[in-house]
């Protein structure tokens, strides 16, 4: 099949990675495009200098390289309605619509679903002014939930004990124009209730009327150890979760991922991708802490590393509303734990321009590839850093405690200038210490 990514970061690597070993196995015989893509990804596609943003000229390049599918991996394209300008040139394309999509762009749209469907999630507060933040601040109490309403790449929500420090998250989220990127976040920061207990993230595969749910996984969202520091895209992954209650995955499915797609549907904005569902196993039950438009970054790099079922199988399946004929997801036995190299200074700024070395020697482990993000190839034709999460270093193994391991080997080979990553990932569940409250 002729396939056409859209993206630059691990997360779109790993898509474009999955893909080009079906090929590598002799299951099928893709030909593989992206955009822009990134310079591991280059190794596995023809790249294309095309804007991301640019439905228009997404939708041109799909015609003109004959993709049979286009995949749409970050938020902002999605948002921006990208994959309604390939679906209108009557290309499959696996993502939502612009607003469809909404469900991420929009957390109090997201809020305003969730109560129509009846799903569970933390209660809320839409706040337009300093008075009513005020007002919301002092009526959930400490700790304090404040949420960005647009889109901030994974950094709009401030979660503290200190009050001074809530009002002047959101405080700026109330002045924020929507620049990150958001389509409406200006004006409006939401409030909420806080949600103990372990996150998880759980995928589900939809076609605007079925729901196909991948293996859950847990991301890790502080930048440093212990969960200490500022949020970020996510800092590393691991899978399976083998301390989550059996019957999860089936309990999201019903009371949350289906009668978010069902009310969707209702609405006439069916939503085909993935809803990424952010969930809180709370001591009162499990909630919704977020919905996301699209598969999300580091834990895709550990959910397709195990996915045995050829992915384009999956995507094409959903982007033609054929879900329901798909055969039962196929999964590999092992652990799969990622680790992010990430350069100095992120997630606040990001140190750039330094020389990348050792991946090659890192592949060299058994079970470890690496996908690249922030990465560019300098004039003098070297790999060096351009972003702030620079690297996924994905290792499976046979289980946590060996994924683990291969994964740290993996990022020890690697050698850039004043990297950072967090040494704990799945550490906590490798020891068994993770537990629902
Ligand atoms: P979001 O962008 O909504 O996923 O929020 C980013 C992160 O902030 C989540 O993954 C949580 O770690 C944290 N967070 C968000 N909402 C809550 C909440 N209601 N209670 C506790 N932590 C939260
Ligand atoms: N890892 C969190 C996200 O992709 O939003």
């Amino acid at each position: 099949m002729k396939i056409l990514v859209i993206g630059t970061g691990a997360r779109e690597h790993a898509i474009v990675h999955s893909l080009h070993q079906e090929t590598a196995a002799g299951t099928a015989t893709h030909e593989l495009h992206a955009a822009p893509g990134n310079p591991g990804i280059a190794g596995l596609a023809t790249l294309h200098a095309v804007d991301p943003l640019d439905g228009a000229a997404v939708a041109a390049l799909a015609e003109q390289v004959g993709a049979e599918l286009v995949v749409v991996g970050p938020e902002a394209p999605l948002v921006a309605g990208v994959a309604d300008a390939v679906r209108a040139a009557g290309i499959p394309v696996f993502g939502p619509s612009g607003e469809a999509a909404q469900l991420e762009g929009s957390k109090s749209f997201a809020k305003e679903v969730m109560a129509a469907a009846g799903v569970p999630t933390a209660m809320a507060h839409v706040c337009t002014d300093t008075a009513e933040l005020e007002a919301a601040l002092d009526a959930f109490g400490a700790p304090y939930v404040v949420k960005d309403d647009g889109l901030a790449a994974g950094k709009g929500v401030v979660v503290t004990s200190d009050r001074a420090e809530a009002l002047a998250h959101g405080t700026a989220c109330l002045a924020n124009d929507g620049a990150n990127g958001g389509a409406n976040g200006g004006g409006r920061v939401v409030v909420e209730e806080y949600l103990d207990g372990p996150e998880v993230s759980l995928f589900c595969v939809c076609d605007g009327a079925t729901v196909v749910p991948l293996v859950p996984a847990q991301d890790f969202k502080r930048v440093h150890d212990g969960d200490e520091g500022p949020n970020t895209g996510g800092m590393g992954a691991y899978t399976p979760l083998d301390w989550a209650p059996a019957g999860l995955v089936d309990e999201v499915v019903t009371r949350i991922a289906q009668p978010t797609v069902d009310e969707m549907a209702r609405r006439g904005t069916p939503f085909v991708g993935v809803l990424y569902v952010g969930l809180a196993l709370t001591s009162r039950g499990t909630r919704v802490v977020e919905f996301n438009a699209r598969f999300g970054d580091p834990e895709t790099q550990s959910v397709l590393a195990r996915l045995a079922t050829p992915l384009s199988d999956v995507m094409h399946a959903a982007a033609r509303g054929a879900l329901a004929d798909l055969e039962p997801l196929r999964w590999r036995p092992e652990a799969s734990v990622t680790v992010v190299v990430a350069s100095e200074g992120y997630p606040a700024s990001a140190r750039t321009g330094d020389q990348i070395t050792g991946i090659e020697d890192a592949e060299a482990l058994p079970g470890v590839h690496v996908l690249h993000a922030g990465t560019a190839l300098s004039e003098t034709g070297d790999l060096v850093s351009a972003g702030g999460r620079v690297l996924s270093v994905v290792a499976l193994g046979s289980d946590l405690a060996d994924a683990r391991r291969r994964a740290y080997e993996g990022v020890a080979r690697i050698e850039l200038k004043g990297s950072q990553h967090r040494t704990d990932i799945a550490l906590r569940a490798e020891r068994g210490e993770v537990s629902v409250p």
